[in-house]
C-alpha cells in the first residue's frame, strides 16, 4: 500500500511537472505569437535614421519626386474631394471661383498659412511653397 502511494504520488508528480513545464513551453510560444500580432503595423522611421533600414534612404527621393496629383492624393483629397467642412470641393468649379474673387495670391496664401478650418498646408507639414503652389494649380486645372 505504501509503495502503491509512493508510486501513485511520484507518477502524479511527474504528470504534473510535465503540465506545468508544457504550459509554460506552450505559454512563451504563445507570447512570442501574441507580441507579433498585436506590435504596430507601421514604424515611424526619422529621415537619415539608419537603424530602420531602407525607406529613410528612400524617402527624401520619393519626396522630391511626388507630383501635385500625389500631394493632392495624399494630404488634400480627404476634405476637397467631398467638400467637407465647407472646402472648395474638386472638380465642382467652386476653387475656380474663389480664384476670381480673391486672386491666386490669397488663394494661396491660405493654402500655406490656413484658413479657418483649412489647415496650414492641408497637413502635408514637408510640402514647399512651390508644391503647395503646384497643387492648388492642379485642383485649379481639374476644377
Ligand atoms: C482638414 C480638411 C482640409 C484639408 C486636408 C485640406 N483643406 Fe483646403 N480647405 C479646407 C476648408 C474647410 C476650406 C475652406 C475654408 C473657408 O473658406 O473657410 C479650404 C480651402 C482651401 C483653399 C481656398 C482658400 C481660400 O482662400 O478660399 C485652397 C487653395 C485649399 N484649401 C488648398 C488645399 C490644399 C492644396 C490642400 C492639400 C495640400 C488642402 N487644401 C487640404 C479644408 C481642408
Amino acid at each position: 500500500m505504501n509503495t502503491f502511494a509512493a508510486k501513485a504520488a511520484s507518477a502524479l508528480c511527474t504528470l504534473g511537472l510535465s503540465v506545468v513545464l508544457a504550459t509554460s513551453v506552450y505559454a512563451a510560444v504563445d507570447r512570442d505569437a501574441m507580441i507579433e500580432r498585436i506590435k504596430p503595423h507601421g514604424q515611424v522611421c526619422v529621415q537619415g535614421d539608419d537603424t530602420c533600414g531602407t525607406a529613410s534612404a528612400a524617402a527624401p527621393a520619393a519626396a522630391a519626386g511626388r507630383s501635385a496629383a500625389d500631394i493632392y492624393n495624399r494630404s488634400c483629397a480627404a476634405c476637397h474631394a467631398s467638400g467637407i467642412l465647407g472646402s472648395p470641393k474638386f472638380g465642382d468649379g467652386e476653387m475656380t471661383t474663389r480664384l476670381n474673387e480673391k486672386g491666386m495670391d490669397t488663394l494661396l496664401a491660405h493654402a500655406i498659412e490656413g484658413f479657418n478650418a483649412m489647415p496650414p498646408r492641408g497637413t502635408c507639414a514637408d510640402c514647399s511653397d512651390d508644391e503647395i503652389k503646384d497643387t492648388v494649380q492642379y485642383m485649379l486645372d481639374n476644377d
